[in-house]
């Protein structure tokens, strides 16, 4: 299929539902035979940004660099799938800036909800003192002003959410 170029970045907490919400629309994309790449902050960490932690500067660092990846992707026509909790609204406003054709989703649960989800059982461990900084507990979470998206996962099934960012991507004319 003919389409532009586009970076779709998901932001939210752990276990919002970033990653969920990424393999149903890759999917979906795909039975439409896009052109696309997902950049998952879990895998990305383990090669591209191996070694970093979760201080503000290595976040940022991270997004930093997830950034520069999707924006070269984006040039070349790709439809990237970002998911990382990018917690920090600057980096994420520079990132948007750089790329240009850019639509932020925020997948957006209250803590509670994530925290009862615990899909990895981190939040037991961060409350439990195990994990220092983890976003929600004892880091900081700045929600997006205007995301193009948001998708409340706690309200709204997984096919709706999927739905609202492919209309998204539609309206604005990304997909024909
Ligand atoms: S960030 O803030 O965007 O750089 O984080 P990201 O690259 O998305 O990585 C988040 C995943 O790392 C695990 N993890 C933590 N998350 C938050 N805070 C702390 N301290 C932390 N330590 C490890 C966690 O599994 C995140 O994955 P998701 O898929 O979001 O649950």
């Amino acid at each position: 299929m003919e389409h532009r170029g586009v970076t779709i970045w998901f932001t939210g907490l752990s276990g919002a539902g970033k990653s969920t919400i990424t393999q149903a629309l890759e999917t979906k994309l795909r039975q439409r035979q896009c052109k696309l790449e997902v950049l998952d902050g879990d895998i990305v960490r383990t090669n591209l940004t191996k070694g970093l932690g979760f201080s503000k500067e290595d976040r940022d660092e991270n997004i930093r660099r997830i950034g520069f990846v999707s924006h070269l992707l984006t040039r070349n026509g790709v439809i990237v799938l970002v998911s990382a909790i990018s917690p920090y609204r600057a980096i994420r406003d520079e990132v948007r800036q750089r790329i240009g054709d850019f639509m932020e989703v925020y997948v957006s649960a209250p803590l509670e909800v994530c925290e009862n989800r615990d899909v990895k059982g981190l939040y037991k461990r961060a409350r439990a003192g195990e994990i220092k900084q983890f976003t929600g507990i004892d880091d900081p979470y700045e929600p997006p002003l205007n995301p193009e998206v948001n998708c409340e996962t706690h309200n709204e099934t997984l096919e709706e959410s999927v739905n609202k960012v492919l209309a998204k991507l539609e309206e604005m004319g990304y997909l024909p």
